[in-house]
C-alpha cells in the first residue's frame, strides 16, 4: 500500500523506506517494465516538471532519469552546476525556494550531502538523491531489484561489498538489512563505511533477521555469498587520492581467483561506470555471471517507480514481501 505514504516525501537515503515501501516499487517496477511503456504509466507526470540538477559527470543517472520523466509524461529540466551554482552563485536555501515556485519535484546529485539535507529543510517538492558522497539509494534499489528478478526472493542471501566503504556500499548496507539480506562488506583498514550507517544498518538487520558484516578481508566476505559487488576505488570527487587509493586497495580486485571462495552460481555486480583492471578484470566484468546492464537497465524502471509514488502520487496495492 505504498502509494499513500510516499506521496510527497523525500529519497535522500536508503533508511528512509520501509520493507513493504521498498516491495511495492518493486512490484510496481517489475509491472512497468514488462509493460514496455504502455498502459497507466503513460500519464502519470503529466503537466508536471522535474528538475534534473547534476553536481557531478553522470551517464546511466542522467539518461534514466530524462527517460523517466518522458515516460511518465513529465517535463524533465536539466540543470547543471555550472548554470545554477548551489553554494556558489546562490545558496541551497534560495534555490529550492525558487524550484518550490516552479517544478514538482527535484533530482539531484550533488558532492556533499549536507546540500540535499539543507534543500530538504525548505523543500515543498519530493527531493531524490542521484546520488552524494553518503548514499546512492536509486542505484541501490535498481541492485537489489535486479537480484530478486534473479532469483525470485531475497530473503536469507548473502551479498557481499568488495571495496571503498562509501556511497554505494552505504546505500546497500541499508537496503539490504531491511530486506532481510545478509551483507558483509570488506575494505581496506581506513576506508570502513561510516559508522552511523553500520549502525543503523544493524538495527534494522536485527528486525528483519539479517546480518551486518564489516571486515578487513575480501577472502572471508566472499566466501559462500550468493552475490558479488564492488565499485570504484577512486570515486568522483577524491581524484587527489588515486595514487594512495590505487595502492591500498590492490587486494580487493574482483578477479576469478577471488570468486572461486563464492557460491559457483554467484552473481557479481558493478554499479557502473568501471575501472577495468583496478577494482573488476575484464574477465569478470565481461563474464555471463556479470549483471553490471541489467543493474544500469534497471535504473530506469525502478526510477519510474519512484518518481510515480513520490511525485505522482501514484498508489500501488500490493502488498506482496516477495
Ligand atoms: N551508476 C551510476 O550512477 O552511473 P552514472 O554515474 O553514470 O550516473
Ligand atoms: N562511488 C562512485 C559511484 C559512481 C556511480 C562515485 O561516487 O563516484
Amino acid at each position: 500500500m505504498v502509494g499513500p505514504r510516499l506521496k510527497g516525501r523525500h529519497l535522500l537515503s536508503c533508511g528512509d523506506l520501509s520493507e513493504d515501501e521498498v516491495w511495492s516499487l518493486f512490484h510496481l517496477a517489475k509491472r512497468w517494465k514488462s509493460e514496455k511503456g504502455n498502459g497507466e504509466q503513460r500519464t502519470i507526470l503529466s503537466g508536471k516538471a522535474i528538475a534534473l540538477y547534476f553536481e557531478k559527470p553522470s551517464l546511466r543517472t542522467r539518461v534514466t532519469f530524462d527517460l523517466a520523466v518522458h515516460q511518465l509524461g513529465g517535463h524533465p529540466i536539466l540543470l547543471s552546476q555550472a548554470e545554477v551554482g548551489i553554494g556558489e552563485r546562490e545558496s541551497a536555501k534560495d534555490v529550492i525556494r525558487n524550484l518550490n515556485r516552479w517544478v514538482n519535484g527535484l533530482v539531484a546529485r550533488v558532492r556533499q550531502h549536507q546540500t540535499l539535507e539543507e534543500m530538504a529543510q525548505y523543500s515543498q517538492i519530493p527531493i531524490i538523491n542521484a546520488l552524494s558522497d553518503r548514499e546512492h539509494p536509486c542505484q541501490a534499489l535498481a541492485d537489489l531489484f535486479t537480484l530478486w528478478e534473479k532469483w525470485d526472493g531475497l530473503k536469507g542471501k548473502t551479498l557481499a561489498f568488495v571495496g571503498d566503504g562509501f556511497n554505494v556500499s552505504h546505500s546497500l548496507l541499508l537496503l539490504c538489512a531491511e530486506l532481510g539480506v545478509h551483507c558483509r562488506v570488506s575494505t581496506p583498514k581506513g576506508y570502513e563505511p561510516n559508522a552511523n550507517i553500520v549502525q543503523r544498518a544493524k538495527e534494522r538487520a536485527n528486525r528483519h533477521g539479517s546480518q551486518v558484516l564489516i571486515l578487513n578481508d575480501p577472502k572471508a566476505v566472499v566466501s559462500d555469498a550468493d552475490a558479488v559487488y564492488t565499485d570504484v576505488w577512486v570515486s568522483m570527487g577524491q581524484e587527489h587520492e588515486a595514487a594512495a587509493r590505487l595502492e591500498v586497495f590492490r587486494p580487493f580486485q574482483v578477479n576469478d581467483e577471488l570468486l572461486k571462495g563464492a557460491k559457483s552460481d554467484a552473481f557479481v555486480l558493478h554499479c557502473l561506470p568501471a575501472h577495468r583492471g583496478q577494482e573488476i578484470t575484464d574477465e569478470v566484468l565481461d563474464s555471463d555471471r556479470c549483471l553490471a546492464l541489467d543493474q544500469a537497465e534497471n535504473r530506469l524502471h525502478i526510477q519510474k517507480a519512484i518518481l510515480a509514488a513520490l511525485i505522482g502520487g501514484f498508489f500501488d496495492g500490493t502488498g506482496d514481501r516477495s
